[in-house]
């Protein structure tokens, strides 16, 4: 009697941990793409910050970094997108998933997580179609707040620009160490 429910207890324990092997496969991919566009955004925005200032700079953000995203995801696979509870542009409203994502990590941080390391990944449905999604956390560092920081503090011309380009703005007042939004990427799970 015990043998074959023993037995039974391996296989299932077997395709668990096939399962959790395959999982943590997709997992490090995503985030290995989550982690290097953000860094080659950062270098195109100190350069143009440079060399033309943070109004140039603008630009960057607004072009490049969708851009960057685009080509991420021609080249992974991965949807890959900004969002932030606070957004600038319109279309980087977060849905439900990235809404609880970012909204647990802002209460991390408050309770004094570092915000660098914050990720989610996770298998879910999305209208009924088996999704891999994965979030990261996208730090405030000291270059952000020229054109996240405080309105008072800010360059006339950055907030110019921005109040032209981006009319309904909600992506100022930050400070460094906050959450500025997530990279998110999803594909179909396999
Ligand atoms: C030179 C100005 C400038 C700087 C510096 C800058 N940003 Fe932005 N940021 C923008 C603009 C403009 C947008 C809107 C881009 C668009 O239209 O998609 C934006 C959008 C974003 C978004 C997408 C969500 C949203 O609100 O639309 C994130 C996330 C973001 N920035 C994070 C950062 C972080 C993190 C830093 C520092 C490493 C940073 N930004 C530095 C100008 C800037």
């Amino acid at each position: 009697m015990s043998r074959p429910r023993q037995l039974g207890l391996a296989v299932l324990l077997g395709t668990a941990s096939f399962v959790a092997q395959a999982e943590d496969a997709w997992v490090a991919e995503a985030r290995q793409l989550a982690t290097s566009v953000p860094p080659k955004l950062l270098a195109v925005l100190n350069r143009e910050i440079e060399q033309g200032g943070a109004v140039q700079a603008i630009g960057a953000c607004q072009i490049q970094a969708p851009e960057m995203a685009r080509q991420a995801s021609a080249a992974s696979g991965w949807t890959v997108r900004r969002v932030s509870l606070r957004e600038r542009n319109p279309k980087a409203r977060p849905d439900a998933w990235e809404q609880a994502a970012l909204e647990d990590f802002d209460r991390r941080v408050a309770a004094g997580e570092v915000p660098m390391t914050l990720e989610k990944a996770e298998r879910v449905d999305v209208a009924g179609v088996p999704t891999l999604r994965y979030v990261r956390a996208l730090a405030v560092g000291p270059v952000c707040v020229q054109c996240h920081g405080d309105t008072a503090q800010m360059d006339a011309g950055v907030k110019a620009k921005l109040a032209a380009l981006y009319p309904h703005d909600r992506a100022t007042g930050y400070a460094v160490g906050q959450i500025r939004g997530v990279i998110t990427l999803s594909k179909p799970a396999p």
